[in-house]
């Protein structure tokens, strides 16, 4: 948070993305990235439900340990997945602390409007650094017919303000604000005085967070604030196009493992061999068997 709080006070825009899993946060933290989300999107991106609010607690919590082992520098921030904060105050303080004790999180995330205060406040007393979610809400798709932006109409607009204000007040050391109007997330950054990322909420939010499958391409539709700086997705298709011919033409590639020094001749006397070359090889055999890793 020191780290945040500086970049946010020399004007230096802070790197955020959705991670999910201890390899990808590596090399992301590698990359200098300084907050990795462990998203509720992981329903959606890695168990391949249609919906985010099917992301269950327990996962939630293994896929955030997983990013911290992975992690060196970043902030680790946990998503608390749908209903696992409107379970009442003892049950949500409870599952917050999961997420930063089994989770190993340095900070969890709720999508929270201005009536969720008095539950941040209580989770902050608890040493719980909340991160309060405003603006477009996808846990609340539900009520509202599907995915989308908020902050269109002025009512909406100053609504998310006052929510933003009201979380501060209750102790939300950060705050992050999804599918508004860039001058509603300015209005938010003059109100308030945590960080504030943004998710297609215009330029001027202290930080900026993307979900990382479609920063990388790796999904059909990703929103139209989204825009890709690779193309993952051709890539893994055409590795595995690649990794298909290789195995119907029997030429797999990597350093075949060798028998050792005066073995091969014993083997062949006890076991004759029935259809393998004089090498004692199968022929095309990785060399990277599970020992070699
Ligand atoms: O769950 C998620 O990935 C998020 C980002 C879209 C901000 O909340």
């Amino acid at each position: 948070m020191r780290t945040l709080r500086g970049m946010k006070r020399r004007g230096d825009a802070f790197a955020c993305l959705t991670c999910y899993d201890a390899t990808s946060a590596r090399w992301l933290d590698r990359a200098g990235v300084e907050v990795l989300l462990i998203g509720d999107t992981a329903a959606e991106m890695i168990l391949g439900y249609e919906r985010t609010i099917d992301m269950p607690l327990e996962i939630a919590i293994a896929l955030t340990a997983a990013v911290r082992r992975g992690a060196r520098r970043a902030m680790v921030m946990g998503d608390m997945p749908f209903l696992s904060y409107h379970c009442g105050d003892d049950e949500s303080v409870g599952n917050a602390g999961r997420m930063m004790t089994e989770g190993q999180a340095d900070v969890v995330k709720l999508e929270a409007d201005a009536s969720f205060a008095p539950l941040v406040e209580r989770m902050t007393r608890s040493g719980i650094a909340v991160c309060g979610h405003v603006g477009s809400r996808p846990q609340t798709a539900a009520l509202a017919g599907g995915y989308g932006s908020a902050g269109r109409t002025a009512g909406d607009a100053e609504r998310i303000v006052a929510d933003a204000v009201a979380l501060e007040q209750a102790g939300a050391v950060m705050l992050l604000v999804e599918a508004v109007p860039a001058v509603v997330a300015e209005r938010i950054l003059g109100a308030t005085s945590v960080p504030l990322i943004g998710i297609g909420a215009g330029p001027a939010c202290d930080g900026q967070i993307l979900v990382l499958h479609d920063l990388v391409g790796m999904t059909e539709a990703p929103p139209r604030f989204a825009s890709r700086s690779a193309a993952l997705g051709d890539a893994l298709a055409e590795a595995g196009r690649d990794w298909v011919r290789r195995v119907r033409a029997r030429s797999i590639g990597g350093e075949a493992y060798q028998m050792r020094e005066g073995e091969l001749e014993a083997f062949e006397r006890a076991m004759p061999a029935a259809g393998l070359p004089r090498d004692g090889n199968a022929p095309g055999v990785d060399s990277r068997g599970a020992d070699s890793r």
